[in-house]
């Protein structure tokens, strides 16, 4: 991770950061993946949000979020009143796991200076985690989701600036548990009042 830091730390802007992405080769999960997922929708958008790493579908665009759990996250966008043009989408992990395994907690800090400094670049005023390990990641706590979605958290960037974060459930596992669904809705109508307050919607 010293080296990832290392060269994150250089990137000046996203471009850049995409760049430097592309090329480096200290994770073993870009050689099974097709391509390099590194970010849809606006980055001068207020509101930012981290899923965990990209599926098949999304291997195969070079997109996040566009395949079934990108289609409720959509849903759930336009009902706050938002869609991919007025939000920032990233993954913790930009190269697809084989077989959409669970990234390694090796791989996700392999990768971690690499979300720390897109955050810090993209200057998001809220983030938005989507699932367990984008948010055990940029809050810092071993609690699990259930536990931590709905209260508002913070993410505080290399230069000192502490962004506001919502942890809520992954699409993916409201796709397999319906019932919760009305917990994420929860969480993004705490998201839209925040965004809101800070002028923003
Ligand atoms: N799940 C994620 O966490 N990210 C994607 O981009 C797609 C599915």
């Amino acid at each position: 991770a010293a080296a990832a830091r290392e060269l994150a730390s250089k990137a000046a802007t996203l471009d850049e950061l995409k760049q430097i992405m592309e090329s480096f080769e200290g994770c073993n999960l870009k050689a099974t993946a097709k391509s390099m997922v590194f970010a849809d929708g606006n980055p001068e958008a207020d509101l930012m949000l981290v899923g965990e790493a990209p599926g098949r579908d999304e291997d195969l665009e070079g997109l996040p979020f566009v395949g079934r759990s990108g289609q409720l996250l959509d849903r759930i966008l336009e009902a706050i009143g938002l869609d991919r043009k007025s939000a920032y989408i990233a993954n913790v992990i930009p190269w697809r796991p084989p077989g959409n395994r669970t990234p390694t907690p090796h791989e996700t800090e392999i990768c971690r200076p690499f979300i720390e400094r897109q955050i810090a670049l993209a200057k998001p005023k809220v983030l938005v985690t989507l699932g367990g390990p984008s948010a055990k990641l940029l809050v810092g706590t071993q609690d699990g989701i259930l536990r931590l979605r709905g209260g508002w958290k913070s993410h505080v960037t290399a230069d000192g600036t502490d962004i506001p974060v919502m942890p809520t459930l992954h699409p993916a596992y409201l796709l397999r548990n319906p019932a919760h669904k009305k917990l994420a809705w929860r969480d993004f109508l705490e998201v839209k009042a925040k965004l809101r307050e800070l002028g923003s919607l």
